[in-house]
């Protein structure tokens, strides 16, 4: 390039050449504030207008990636794959949610930091060091400031970035709110019930044989589950945290509680075997005051007693079930149970 190609802006102007004058004179002096040299946008109005309009596109583009972050929610199934270069066989939906998350986000960053070059006022200014203090003159100082430089980020001016930055922040949390689909559904009213119905035989978890009443002397421990509950299913863990029973045979006489009289068959009694308190199953009896202990933090129950709460942390008496003998001499269950099993449903409430 030669000397004569070498444009007039380019070139340094006096005052530029000025102040590097005075700083290599004396480096010690206060240099003040390099000349502002104004951009293109601060001089032709038409250079800020397309700079404004790709602010305003870049916050489009990331309302339109929120979008479709939200559809491929809907389009793609959970268990859709697909084949991507370089990148091999991955899931449609995660791939999607990244690259639409990450544009909306990209979109939003790379606008402001556009507006705040392009258009934002870029003048260097200096201000006194101050007492930290804040006196109402420079709290007004501070507003006037703040005021300033509202009008110089030109929002008010631009309607168009403003409205599409508010627009594309608006938005991006809609992704935020369609995640919540990934934490399943809704337990409904599962919480409230259990594999126990009317109708039902008790099995003996130990035999896998329906129980008589005959079967259950008194003085023993015996665990049950629900007649079609059977450990090769899938979700057998599952369903048994909620249905495990333990039966015992206390002497009428023995039972203190009205309520666990009438729910009981000739003394046999049936208890949720699940710890009220952080769902331990229970599997120590105390034949002679029949109590039955947990074994995680030692909260003692009174079966005697409807399952009353003596000692420990647990703060709820087992739920009982109400059982009764079929035609076949078979005990079965009289109903589900009439409040929630284990832990989980109380420490929510
Ligand atoms: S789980 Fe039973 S006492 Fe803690």
């Amino acid at each position: 390039m030669s000397s004569q190609e070498i444009s007039k802006e380019s070139l340094p102007s006096e005052q530029d050449t000025a102040h590097g004058t005075a700083v290599a004179e004396n480096p010690f002096a206060d240099p003040g504030l390099p000349p502002h040299r104004p951009r293109i946008q601060d001089i032709d109005e038409r250079a800020a207008k397309r700079s404004e309009r790709t602010v305003a596109l870049l916050f489009t583009l990331s309302m339109l990636a929120t979008i479709g972050f939200i559809a491929s929610f809907v389009i793609f199934p959970v268990d859709k794959i697909v084949y991507v270069w370089p990148l091999g066989h991955v899931s449609a939906t995660n791939l999607s949610l990244g690259l639409t998350l990450g544009l909306a986000l990209f979109c939003i960053g790379a606008g402001a930091v556009h507006w705040a070059r392009t258009l934002m006022s870029d003048e260097e200014v200096a201000d006194d060091r101050h007492a930290i203090e804040a006196t109402p003159d420079v709290k007004a100082k501070v507003m006037a400031d703040f005021a300033d430089g509202a009008r110089e980020s030109a929002i008010g001016r631009r309607p168009l970035i403003r409205n599409t930055m508010f627009g594309a922040l608006a938005m991006v949390p809609l992704s935020g709110v369609v995640l919540l689909r990934e934490l399943g559904p809704l337990p409904e009213k599962k919480l409230f019930h259990t594999g126990w119905a009317k109708g039902k035989q008790l099995i003996n978890m130990n035999t896998n044989e329906p129980l008589r009443p005959e079967d259950v002397a008194v003085g023993s421990l015996t665990f049950a589950k629900p007649q079609g509950l059977e450990e090769d299913d899938h979700d057998f863990s599952n369903k048994i945290a909620k249905d495990a029973l333990m039966i015992v045979r206390i002497q009428p006489e023995d039972i203190k509680d009205k309520r666990e009289l009438e729910w009981s068959h000739e003394g046999i009694v049936a208890f949720s075997k699940i710890c009220t308190h952080v769902g331990c199953p229970i599997s120590l009896y105390e034949q002679q005051t029949h109590h039955v202990l947990c074994p995680c933090h030692q909260s003692t129950f009174d079966l005697s007693d409807g399952a009353r709460v003596i000692f420990g942390p647990a703060g709820h008496p087992l739920p009982q079930l109400r059982i009764g003998v079929n035609d076949k001499g078979f005990l079965e269950a009289l109903g589900d149970f009439d409040e929630p099993v284990g832990p989980a449903f109380w420490e929510r409430g």
